[in-house]
């Protein structure tokens, strides 16, 4: 049982319910603004993000500023009851800025530099930028610092790219400099640059990866991504400084996007206090399930509850549509409330939205919104918003109560870019997809787990799923081997263990850097399948003797000292050897996964080796397929969240033997879900 968090906004013991508000696109209509107040007590919203983009208005011309819109909006906000997160502009520049400081614009992959225009395209180094920024920031701090509304900042918005202008790449040597210890030698070995005579005499004489300038050096285009990372990091702790240092009671975020490959966002959320990310699930597709869609949600929402095991913030999502998806489909009815309390089941303590009226022109017109343009209340979607505000008024003993995991995938963000990189194998590496996969085995069967990486503290998991961890980052192999020995499950697959943190190979054997002691194999070359290729194992996993499908990928493994082969290949020239093997290591133990096996196998194994290491799921109940079951825990309470990603009628029969209560307290024994329909109950121990 676990102690419960601090509210995110402090003072501020609710779940917050709120969007990104945009009154610096009306501010020549006071009677929209005077109506969205009215709207926004309506809809049961009770905080905003404000001023995001929204420097012009701010700034209209160098040196001149107008900053009394905004003490209106954060008083008038204040007044109607609202907490304002409250944004800096920095993702987009006034056109002044950029024409008489052009260092700030962005130079692209073809180291051509961009114009003025869209938002998102500022480089990170620029000194101007920099200055530019923080200045900004102070005079936001030194203006709001005693307001009432100050709940949260909101760091820019939505960091990504990169630049690779002259002040970028000069950065760039210097971070490698600090990285090499001033050693060029260093930095050939690590890079390998004897291939193709790239040997480097000198730092500088290191161009950026760029595509006019494909150097194949991976260890390069590694660090060139870490370093990429480095500088959005200090760009977003230049923001932060002033804010920090003026009001450092009011905490810092910044807003992330799922899986985004381009930093990496165990570094950012080092200099941030709270998690935020925005959510924009593709519901209702062709080709996929909702619930396949919902897994893969619990899967990003997991990753940033993850980056702090606590309570975090769900800056963003849609209260019906997007414009930006191929095919923008209508959130069907119910889904905006069940996608909502999906965020919620995962550790959110939030649900805002993008946006909060709809824009009369531009880009963002037909994203969907609270207030459509026909402006009133009787909408569909206001009527859902609304229901959502209903809800989350009831969940204030939730605020501050955490998600407690016995089981953690490890998704790495290092890794991803090395494999996604990498000359051979396959196309088919789907790194991002695989974890999932992995996921939903645990998700469907109502496991509540942690998304890491490579570096996060492995103690306390009882079952660690590693997939195709091809780089090991110095002391991640005796690391996971302290787990194992200390009796965790480990589970690996084939590609683990192939390469250093630089992208150089292991010698001596894969998996390296010692893993084959844990492992219980050397895995001594890998295979690669054409679509339509197939292998395939028969195995018992508890449901008696299967045979299950393999593609994509097989290892030839060979099994060492003590390891056993649980399931064989059944055809090609290495039919019969291992596809699957366990290998007692200490008090625990490790499965190597030899080969890529098809989801119906990994789901039979995960309920098997989840049994077996102990690791229970949230409330022992059966859950049929499409019904996801979350857990959010406090000192004396366990909280159940229910959900229904299914257009059929679920019934939940619930354990005898546990007095469970709906949220008014009257005892529950059965459960009967509509369409997208989602309970929450509770557990008092
Ligand atoms: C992102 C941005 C928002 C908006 C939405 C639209 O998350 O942060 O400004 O563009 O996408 O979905
Ligand atoms: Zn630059």
């Amino acid at each position: 049982m676990m102690k419960k968090w601090r509210p995110v906004i402090r003072n501020f013991p609710h779940m917050v319910h709120g969007a990104d508000y945009n009154p610096d696109q009306w501010l020549n209509h006071p009677e929209i603004i005077e109506e969205d107040m009215r709207l926004m007590k309506l809809a049961g919203m009770n905080s905003v993000s404000l001023g995001i983009f929204a420097w012009k208005a701010l700034e209209p011309a160098e040196g001149v500023y107008t900053f009394e819109w905004l003490d209106r909006m954060m008083d008038q906000l204040h007044e109607n009851g609202m907490k304002v997160v409250l944004a800096t502009p920095s993702g987009a520049r006034p056109a002044w800025m950029d024409l008489s400081h052009p260092e700030v614009l962005r130079v692209n992959r073809n180291l051509e530099k961009n114009l003025h225009g869209g938002r998102h395209n500022h480089c990170y180094t620029s000194p101007y930028y920099r200055r530019k920024t923080a200045e900004m920031n102070r005079m936001l701090a030194e203006r709001y610092k005693d307001h009432p509304a100050l709940g949260m900042w909101h760091i820019s918005n939505e960091y990504g790219g990169e630049c690779y202008c002259e002040n970028c790449q000069n950065a760039f040597r210097n971070w490698l400099r600090e990285k090499y210890h001033n050693n060029i030698e260093e930095l050939n070995e690590q890079w390998w640059t004897y291939f193709w005579s790239h040997t480097y005499s000198d730092f500088d004489e290191i161009e950026v990866p760029s595509d006019r300038g494909e150097h194949m050096i991976h260890g390069m285009n590694l660090d060139w991504k870490r370093f990429v990372t480095h500088q959005t990091k200090t760009f977003m702790e230049n923001e932060i400084r002033p804010l920090r240092e003026i009001t450092p009671d009011i905490p810092v975020t910044t807003n992330m996007m799922e899986t985004f490959e381009g930093y990496n966002p165990w570094e950012l959320a080092q200099s941030v206090d709270v998690i935020s990310w925005d959510n924009y699930p593709a519901w209702h597709e062709n080709t996929r399930k909702d619930w396949e869609v919902a897994a893969d949600v619990g899967f990003n929402h997991d990753i940033f509850r993850s980056l702090k095991k606590k309570p975090w913030f769900m800056m963003e999502s849609t209260p019906s549509l997007v414009n930006w998806h191929r095919v923008n489909k209508l959130k069907r009815p119910g889904m905006h409330l069940l996608s909502s309390v999906q965020a919620i089941a995962h550790g959110a303590d939030s649900v805002q939205y993008f946006q909060w009226r709809k824009g009369r022109g531009a880009s963002e017109k037909f994203h969907g919104a609270v207030i459509d343009h026909v402006g009133h209340e009787h909408t569909r979607v206001f009527h859902e918003v609304k229901q959502v505000g209903d809800l989350l008024k009831q969940l204030d003993e939730v605020v501050g109560t955490n998600v407690e995991a016995k089981a953690a995938i490890i998704f790495d963000w290092e890794n991803r870019w090395a494999l996604n990189d990498l000359q051979g194998l396959s196309d088919k590496r789907n790194y991002e997809q695989t974890c999932k996969q992995h996921y939903r085995s645990l998700w469907r069967q109502g496991i509540a787990t942690d998304v890491i990486s490579q570096d996060s503290d492995f103690s306390g998991y009882h079952l660690i799923v590693a997939p195709m961890l091809y780089l090991l980052k110095p002391h991640v192999a005796d690391r996971l081997k302290e787990f194992v020995k200390n009796g965790g499950t480990l589970v690996t697959s084939y590609a683990t263990g192939y390469v250093n943190e630089n992208d150089l190979c292991f010698m001596g054997g894969f998996p390296g850097d010692g893993m084959m002691d844990v492992t219980g194999v050397w895995a001594e070359e890998i295979d690669s399948l054409f679509e339509g290729q197939e292998n395939s194992s028969r195995i018992d996993l508890g449901k008696g003797e299967k045979t299950y499908r393999i593609y994509d990928f097989c290892e030839r493994v060979h099994p060492r000292n003590e390891c056993k082969t649980l399931a064989v290949y059944d055809k090609d020239f290495y039919q019969g050897e291992p596809a699957l093997t366990r290998n007692q290591y200490g008090d625990g133990c490790c499965y190597h996964m030899a080969a890529r096996f098809e989801t119906e196998m990994l789901f039979d194994f995960y309920e098997k080796i989840c049994k077996e290491s102990g690791v229970n799921p949230v409330l022992e109940v059966n859950i049929p397929e499409g019904v996801s079951i979350q857990e959010r825990v406090s000192e004396d309470t366990a909280y159940y969240f229910i959900m229904n990603f299914t257009d059929k009628i679920q019934s939940i029969l619930l354990p005898e033997n546990k007095e469970i209560k709906d949220l008014a307290g009257n005892e529950v024994h059965q459960l009967q879900l509509g369409t997208f329909d989602v309970k929450i109950v509770k557990e008092t121990k």
